[in-house]
């Protein structure tokens, strides 16, 4: 049987407490919640996602003053940023507290905490005494879906219900900040900016660049990535520039689209130019359907011009060089 669509919170709880899988509109992507505190449903999510269980889950809550709850030694700045953005696109990195299953963990010493900003999502989470986790709901290293419809497409019946709460309205993750170490660390870019952590915090905030193990191991090259080669130039990248990699691609018999920021000039007739991402905000609302539609569409090669990499721009190219696996 196909999973249910439905628009009441109370019937996603009732599914969570049976140990169920729940597809969660939140603003930033749909989730594939389970409850946090049961091992068991937490194990379905790997399982129904197909991601290796070394892949750890965030952990959501009902507010900011729930932390303590899941995490120990929770520095001010925890508190501090949680006030300020939560409800919202924030995830933030803290030691975690014995509630944590090792399962949503993955043995590690740390857990990743949010409280989303969806009306839906929050009236679950006010029902249910403690958290759900939720990691995007798509396939492992897919993209992530923004619409209800999106969650069957990508998982079927390995959900058992789809809370339908309509378009998220921000379109890419949440910013992982880590603050387990001596400073700050954003682990990834998302939907809150660079720039107003840094204007929150009174300084700078650096990315995580370590290699080898690591520390936020979602972070691979390649994620995101829908099934046809997503061909990646640099941000600002001339319309000529677009339509020569276009002609190339299409010399060589294959099916090619053009996506960008703004239209794109001379493009060869043969191509498919889809509706441009538009100002950074918007880029971040419709990139992932952008590339679910490339797929669609059957195209081989889709020619991406990403935005710049400033304010929400940052968390939109970060995705498109993802999908790019560069
Ligand atoms: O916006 C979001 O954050 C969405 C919505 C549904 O809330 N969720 C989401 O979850 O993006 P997911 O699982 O697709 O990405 C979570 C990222 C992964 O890169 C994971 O490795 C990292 O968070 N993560 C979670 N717990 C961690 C931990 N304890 N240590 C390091 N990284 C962690
Ligand atoms: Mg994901």
């Amino acid at each position: 049987m196909p999973p249910q669509l439905t628009t009441d919170p109370e019937r996603a709880v009732r599914v969570l407490r049976a140990g169920g899988l729940v597809g969660m509109p939140t603003e930033t992507v749909y989730g594939l919640a389970a409850d946090a505190d049961q091992e068991a449903a937490v194990r379905r999510v790997y399982a129904a996602k197909g991601r290796p269980t070394s892949h750890p889950l965030i952990v959501h809550l009902a507010g900011p003053d729930r932390v303590d709850e899941w995490a120990a030694d929770v520095p001010d700045v925890a508190h501090r940023l949680g006030e300020a953005l939560w409800p919202g696109p924030l995830t933030l990195l803290l030691r975690r507290g014995p509630r944590v299953l090792d399962v949503v963990t993955g043995g590690r010493p740390t857990v990743a905490l949010r409280v989303p900003a969806h009306a839906l999502a929050l009236a679950v989470l006010d029902r249910l005494d403690g958290g759900f986790v939720a990691p995007s709901a798509n396939r492992f290293g897919r993209v992530s879906p923004t619409v209800a419809a999106d969650v069957i497409t990508e998982l079927g019946d390995d959900v058992d219900l789809v809370l339908d709460g309509g378009p998220c309205t921000v379109g890419v993750e949440s910013t992982i900040v880590d603050l387990t170490g001596s400073r700050p660390t954003v682990l990834r870019p998302g939907g809150v900016s660079r720039e107003r952590l840094a204007e929150l915090l009174g300084h700078e905030v650096a990315s995580w660049a370590g290699t080898g193990e690591a520390v936020a191991p979602g972070m691979l090259a390649s994620h995101y990535a829908p099934g046809c080669r997503v061909d990646l130039l640099p941000p600002g990248a001339p319309d000529d520039l677009v339509a020569a990699r276009v002609a190339h691609h299409l010399g060589a018999g294959r099916r090619v689209g053009a996506l960008a920021p703004a239209p794109c000039a001379h493009l060869p007739a043969a191509a498919v130019a889809l509706e441009p991402l538009g100002p950074p905000e918007v880029a971040a609302r419709v990139v992932f359907s952008r590339l679910r539609l490339a797929d669609d569409l059957g195209l081989d090669v889709l020619v991406v011009v990403p935005p710049e990499p400033v304010g929400i721009g940052e968390a939109v190219f970060d995705r498109l060089r993802r999908a790019a696996g560069s």
